[in-house]
């Protein structure tokens, strides 16, 4: 099966997980873009969905599924969204689509988080892709600067602008042996606006796409 197909896979089980007659919130990224035309073949059976991304709010849309405003939405059962890396504690890398904030503001609002991705994005320990924090443009060159004395090497995305008109900092070089206390610590530094890291919140299933199948894993506790 190609990395395609196993998307794929994914995005149809993840419809498994949909409640219907409610608002469902949709991440960004390609095996999300699968979720959205999967989701399509339900549209009559949701009422709508939330967005992490102006590219999803547009592919929803598309498909004639009714976007809502965050705010306006007081109860939200699931989020589907991908991740970049994904560990068996359901911990997480995201950003590399640069639309991690609003993926962590939906996170925390939904009961269910469900992860969908392909097998290549389990590993063992977190850091090997580069962990994304987007950033306040005016604290930039300090967040590079407090990156290098936590030894990662900050590399500005260039030509980037988040949605939200911020900056991304991805940062190589880093093994995340505890992820929720970096995470945690990453967001006392003045000028961040989010990190990567999605472990304090992190997913509680994870749809992995494999060769023999989808493999599903539920966080424990
Ligand atoms: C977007 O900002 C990310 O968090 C995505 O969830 C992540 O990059 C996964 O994308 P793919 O499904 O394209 O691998």
């Amino acid at each position: 099966m190609t990395q395609d197909e196993l998307k794929r896979l994914v995005a149809q089980e993840a419809l498994k997980h949909v409640v219907e007659d409610k608002v469902v919130g949709v991440g960004s990224g390609s095996t999300v873009n699968l979720f959205i035309d999967a989701l399509a073949s339900i549209k009559g059976r949701i009422e709508g969905a939330v967005a992490a991304s102006e590219a999803s709010a547009e592919r929803l849309r598309r498909h004639g599924i009714r976007v809502f405003d965050l705010n306006s939405v007081a109860e939200l059962p699931v989020y589907v969204d991908g991740a970049d890396e994904v560990t068996e504690h359901l911990h997480m890398v995201k950003g590399g689509g640069g639309a991690l904030t609003r993926e962590k503001i939906i996170a925390a609002v939904a009961a269910k988080f469900v992860c969908i991705c392909d097998a290549s994005k389990r590993v063992p320990v977190l850091g090997k892709f580069p962990l994304p924090i987007e950033v306040i443009p005016m604290a930039r060159s300090y967040l590079g600067r407090e990156m290098l004395k936590r030894k990662a090497q900050p590399v500005l995305r260039e030509g980037f602008k988040t949605d939200n008109g911020n900056l991304i900092l991805d940062c190589h070089g880093l093994t995340i042996l505890d992820p929720p206390a970096l995470e945690a610590e990453l967001n006392q530094i003045p000028g961040v606006v989010t990190n990567g890291l999605f472990a304090r919140r992190g997913a509680d299933v994870l749809l992995l796409g494999a060769p023999g199948g989808v493999q599903t894993l539920k966080r424990k506790g």
